[in-house]
């Protein structure tokens, strides 16, 4: 059964006071707290198991070898995938550049994406498009912030070469329909990446259900370590995606005239991997299987629903992507105060939320604001806590009047 409490033991840094007050962690969007399991999985990796994978014939290194392929086939099971499409970056970013700089594009082609991306999923084609004379089409939003998906047939030209979007938006927390954007797509034959940083954390992802091209997520937004990712691609991508970076641990053979590449993900992964990191994403699905997915998000649809009710309630506050179709994140504002007062005296009463343009300035422009506050829940936050963040919000707001 789920516990909210038994959930809250496991995660070490929970415990934290801030400025004298219980850490209320509304910031997991930018980044999850991790589980003592994962933390554990670490520090045996350091004190019981280190050695460089692929590359030793001592029991340590096979056996460090076995753990990192192992942890592929958990973070394949993860997303319904097959162990060989998964491909281990540094982060979403990471993954998102991989594919603009490897993608088979032709001079002038044209990269579909939507008014509400990412920084990570504009500037690596923005870079694409200002070197190879491209085009950059964005799929326009709604007062509302949902997606335009009716004028996504109008912006699709025989020169279409890829529709990258993001699965669930990082500021507003809209989910997007991909499922129908994949389905207009394959009319067309274009290839499909999703941005999955901030869908994984909150819902079940089947990539064979989903059908597109490419998956991309990072480990740290999943209560797992920073500096690891995910690219997943369909197999057909992994001998047609150039690489973008080279080195060790890729090869078969090696002269100074040719190399001869190994096949499947090893091939984009040259250099010693974030081998810790990697396993404690596979710890941290653990965690997660363990607590259940289903369970993960019907809580935190509860919790979405709660503190967005209570926000309602403040004439003075604006919801920004006010909708229902939502994963947990609610942005906002308090009408005359900047973002960042706000945030500081959250601050003061131990909430940790996010302010500013969170990395989407196209769509603070869209709104005409220079930020918002943002708070994103994780499973172990709770009904407590966004009684706590209402009564700071509170008396916030009114030392800000
Ligand atoms: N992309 C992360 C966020 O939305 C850092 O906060």
């Amino acid at each position: 059964m789920f516990d909210v409490n038994t959930i809250l033991k496991d995660f070490p840094i929970l415990k934290k006071q801030v400025n004298g007050k219980p850490l209320v962690y509304f910031d997991n969007g930018a980044t999850t707290q991790k589980p003592k399991t994962v933390i554990d999985c670490i520090s045996k990796y350091y004190s019981e198991q280190n050695a460089n994978i692929h590359r030793g014939v001592h029991t340590l290194s096979r056996e460090a070898t076995i753990l990192f392929e192992e942890a592929r086939k958990t973070v394949a099971h993860f997303i319904n995938a097959d162990e060989n499409e998964i491909v281990f970056t540094s982060g979403t970013t990471d993954s998102i550049n991989m594919v603009a700089g490897g993608f088979p594009f032709e001079k002038g082609s044209e990269i579909i994406i939507t008014e509400m991306e990412h920084h990570s999923n504009i500037l690596p084609w923005q870079l694409w498009c200002e070197r190879n004379k491209g085009k950059l089409k964005i799929i326009p939003i709604h007062a509302d912030g949902t997606l335009k998906i009716e004028e996504l047939k109008d912006l699709i030209s025989i020169n279409t070469a890829l529709i990258a979007v993001t699965h669930v938006s990082n500021t507003l927390g809209i989910i997007n329909p991909v499922e129908e954007i994949v389905l207009i797509a394959k009319q067309h034959n274009i290839p499909v990446l999703i941005d999955g940083a901030q869908s994984v954390p909150h819902q079940k992802v089947d990539v064979k259900e989903l059908d597109a091209d490419f998956f991309v997520f990072s480990a740290h937004k999943l209560y797992a370590p920073t500096g690891v990712g995910v690219l997943w691609m369909k197999k057909k991508w992994m001998n047609s995606l150039q690489l973008t970076k080279a080195g060790g641990g890729t090869i078969k053979t090696v002269t100074f005239e040719r190399t001869e590449y190994v096949e499947g993900p090893s091939k984009f992964e040259p250099g010693t991997p974030n081998i810790e990191g990697v396993l404690g994403l596979a710890e941290a699905i653990k965690y997660i299987d363990r607590v259940g997915m289903d369970n993960i998000s019907k809580h935190e649809h509860t919790l979405l629903k709660y503190a967005t009710e209570c926000l309602n309630e403040f004439p003075e506050v604006e919801i920004y992507g006010n909708t229902t179709n939502k994963a947990a994140v609610i942005s906002f504002n308090v009408k005359g105060a900047h973002p960042f007062d706000v945030g500081t005296l959250l601050d003061k009463y131990g909430v940790a939320v996010r302010t500013g343009h969170h990395c989407t300035q196209p769509l603070m422009s869209h709104f005409g604001i220079p930020g918002t506050v943002r708070v994103s829940f994780g499973m172990y936050n709770s009904i407590e806590e966004i009684n706590i963040f209402i009564e700071a919000l509170k008396k916030s707001i009114k030392m800000l009047s």
